[in-house]
This record gives C-alpha cells, sequence and structure tokens, in this order.
C-alpha cells in the first residue's frame, strides 16, 4: 500500500427535506451570496424558491448566475468571477449538477485571482485563496459535492481541463435524493457510467495487497449497478435515488485511491472527445471505457478476473483467465448498453475526423495513465476502437 494523506473538510448533509438547512448553514459565512445554477431545472422542480426562501431567512444579499451549461464555459464562469468581484461576494452557493457545482468552483478561486481563471488549469498558476463554497446537489454523478476537483470547457480553444486545489472543496453539501427524481432518464443514465468510471480510474491500479480498498471499490459498482436500474424503472424510488447519490459521493470523495496508484487515462481521453463534440460526459465514458479495458487488461489479467468474478458473478470453471477478464469487459458493455447508454462514436454522429487531433491533445503533456502508460498512438487505437 502507498503513503497517503486524507483531509475532506466538506460536511455532508444528507436526507429528505435538508434544504430547510441551507440558511444556517450559509450564515457563518456573510450575506453577499452567488447563486449559481444551470438552465433552469431548478426553477421548474420549486427548489430554487426554496433556496430564495432559505437565504431570505438569513438576511442575505443574492446575486444570481444561471444558465451554467453542462460542460461549464470559461465565459460563464468569467461572468460569475466579474459579479463576485463587483458585488464584493463573501460566499458562493452552486444548486445543480456537477457542471454547476464546477463552475461555482472556478468562480470561487477565480475571483481572488489576479489573472486569467484558465492559468489554474494550464499549470500557470496554483490556487492560492478561494471565496468560499456550498453546494445542494441535484443530480447524482460528479463526486463534485464533496470534492476539490473542477472541470471547466474553453469553448474558443475547444478544450476542456480540470482544476484542483483543497481550498475548492465545498464547505458544505447538501444531498436530499428526493431532489434527484426530477432527473431525466439520459441524465441519470449519465451519471451511473460515471459514478462507475469513477470506481474503474481507481480500482485497475498495479498496486497490490489492497483488499479494503478493492472490496470499497467492488462494493460501490455493485451498488451502483443494482439502484441504477431500479432508479431508471423509477425515478422516484427513494432508496434506489438515495444509494447511487451516496455511491457516486464516495467514489470520488478521496476514499478509493488511499494507498493506491490511480489511473485517470480514460477521464482524459473523454474530456478531449466532449471538448470538441460538446457530448455528455457520462457518454463518452460509456463509449470509451471497455474499449480502454480491453486495450489493457494484460496488463494485470488477475485484477479483471478478479473483477469479473466479484462484480459480474463470471463464473470462472472451465475458462482461461483472459476468457474470464474479457467476460467481464463484455458484461460491462452489456450493462451500459441494457440501461440504455452508447457503445459507439457513431452513435453520436462522431467520425474518425478529430481522432488524432484528440490523442495529441490527450498526451500534449506526455504519456497518460498508470495501469498501462498510453502514448498518442495508444488513445488513437483506444478511440478508433470506439468509432
Ligand atoms: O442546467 P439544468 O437545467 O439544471 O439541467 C441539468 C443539465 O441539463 C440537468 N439536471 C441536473 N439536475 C437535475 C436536472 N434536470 C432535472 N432535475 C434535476 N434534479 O442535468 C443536465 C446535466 O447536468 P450536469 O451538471 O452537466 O451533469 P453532471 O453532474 O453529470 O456534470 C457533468 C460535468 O461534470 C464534469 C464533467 O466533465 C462535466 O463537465 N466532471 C466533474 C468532476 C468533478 N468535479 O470532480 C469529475 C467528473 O469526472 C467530471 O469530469
Ligand atoms: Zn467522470
Amino acid at each position: 500500500m502507498n503513503a497517503f494523506e486524507l483531509h475532506n473538510p466538506t460536511k455532508l448533509v444528507f436526507g429528505a427535506g435538508k434544504v430547510s438547512q441551507l440558511g444556517g448553514l450559509v450564515k457563518p459565512y456573510g450575506k453577499r451570496i452567488l447563486l449559481v445554477y444551470g438552465g433552469g431545472s431548478i426553477k421548474s422542480s420549486g427548489l430554487y424558491d426554496d433556496v430564495l426562501e432559505q437565504l431570505s431567512k438569513i438576511g442575505a444579499t443574492v446575486h444570481e448566475l444561471s444558465g451554467i451549461e453542462p460542460n461549464p464555459r470559461l465565459s460563464t464562469v468569467n461572468k460569475g468571477i466579474e459579479i463576485c468581484r463587483k458585488e464584493k461576494v463573501e460566499f458562493v452557493l452552486a444548486v445543480g449538477g456537477g457542471s454547476v457545482l464546477d463552475a461555482a468552483k472556478a468562480i470561487a478561486a477565480g475571483a481572488l485571482y489576479d489573472g486569467d481563471m484558465w492559468d489554474f488549469t494550464v499549470h500557470k498558476a496554483i490556487i492560492q485563496e478561494a471565496l468560499p463554497i456550498g453546494t445542494v446537489l441535484t443530480l447524482a454523478a460528479t463526486g463534485s459535492e464533496m470534492n476539490g476537483n473542477a472541470v471547466i470547457s474553453n469553448w474558443e480553444t475547444k478544450q476542456k481541463r480540470g482544476l484542483g486545489s483543497k481550498l475548492i472543496y465545498p464547505q458544505f453539501s447538501i444531498l436530499d435524493p428526493k431532489l434527484t427524481y426530477t432527473v431525466p432518464v439520459n441524465q441519470t443514465i449519465n451519471g451511473i457510467v460515471d459514478i462507475m468510471s469513477h470506481v474503474f480510474e481507481q480500482y485497475f491500479s498495479l498496486t497490490t495487497d489492497i483488499p479494503l480498498q478493492e472490496r470499497f471499490a467492488e462494493s460501490i459498482l455493485l451498488t451502483v449497478i443494482e439502484n441504477g436500474e431500479k432508479a431508471i424503472a423509477d425515478g422516484s424510488d427513494y432508496d434506489a435515488r438515495a444509494n447511487l447519490l451516496l455511491a457516486g459521493t464516495y467514489a470520488l470523495n478521496g476514499t478509493l485511491p488511499n494507498g493506491v496508484t490511480t489511473d485517470w487515462a480514460t477521464h482524459g481521453i473523454e474530456h478531449e472527445v466532449s471538448a470538441i463534440y460538446d457530448i455528455a460526459h457520462g457518454a463518452g465514458l460509456s463509449i470509451i471505457f471497455p474499449n480502454w479495458m480491453k486495450f489493457v487488461y494484460k496488463e494485470r489479467v488477475s485484477k479483471f478476473v478478479q473483477y469479473a468474478v466479484r462484480v459480474w458473478n463470471v463464473d470462472p470453471a472451465g475458462k482461461s483467465d483472459d476468457e474470464i477478464a474479457l467476460a467481464g469487459i463484455e458484461a460491462t458493455r452489456a450493462y451500459f448498453t441494457r440501461i440504455g447508454s452508447p457503445a459507439t462514436l457513431g452513435e453520436l454522429g462522431i467520425n474518425d475526423e478529430q481522432l488524432d487531433r484528440m490523442a495529441e491533445e490527450a498526451t500534449q503533456f506526455g504519456p497518460i495513465g498508470t495501469f498501462k502508460q498510453l502514448n498518442k498512438d495508444d488513445v488513437l487505437s483506444i478511440l478508433t476502437a470506439s468509432l
């Protein structure tokens, strides 16, 4: 097991009706609030009114930034930074899915930086300070509610890049499973695939003798596989939504990578696809991940055998290790297809035109991944297999 440090400062407030605690949670941070949200789902669900009521109870002055795009744009983040500076905002409140949360984090860091926020994503600057943020999450997917990462898209340059700092962990996140009842089926599916992919990135590792981390990862996968299908069948199934929501948080809140060398190549590749084609992150992962698995599994077949047997109940009797491993990968693909997630880039109208550019961008800082280090040609092979 590798050495590690763990410190996650986010206070999780989980359960039905917990938005009633929002005012009290915001109060210690000040009264000048920037409320960040997306394209309107929080207005149709009634959550917007509940949030404003909470903020009015503490006498807050609320400035709003709406219209955060899925795959949030740098240009929109910059609007939020402007508001924070002009209105001397003290606290950024994100209400929505991962895109809204990520935009809020970028705004919080950019507001106190004397320069272009994009610098944080291209290693030109590191975050030295940030406004405090809080979140009310409405979609189980990214884990952004309890981590210090954000992913922002620069639409002019067609680049999608991440920033990260301990300074942009949310101070608190409210997770009410009922707020996810209105998530449409396609976004529920994208979320399921994203959560599973976060586990894959940390599970398929060359680190050995980590049974606890492996069991954590496998239990999240089993929970998502079972409850994901239930949530798709009945969007108002409280237990299914609750289990999905918690699984999403634990998949990327720093629990799984403790002592483990993690990979993240597939996320790097997917971000290049969604940077150019603006597809949903989960849809891109659904296409690429099984192809990544096939490309790399021989690096440590035993891990893929364990995955096939423990997660997909593949019967090992009479099969070679390679056959068991491949059966687990096929089971992954079959599950994604069964829940309605895409298997090829062609299904999303993407052809081979930009594959070379995507492979180039994904490896611009050198080879990616650790399970198998991937150079540009490797990434191109995976993308080509994904067509
Ligand atoms: O904009 P609104 O109207 O709110 O609608 C959203 C959006 O259209 C809708 N939605 C969210 N909650 C809803 C709802 N609709 C009805 N009822 C609700 N309760 O869902 C759509 C997608 O929302 P979005 O926030 O884009 O989805 P998600 O949470 O999957 O976030 C995706 C973004 O997060 C990044 C992705 O790259 C992508 O940009 N990621 C962030 C990570 C992180 N910060 O740690 C890690 C991930 O790997 C990922 O890269
Ligand atoms: Zn992801």
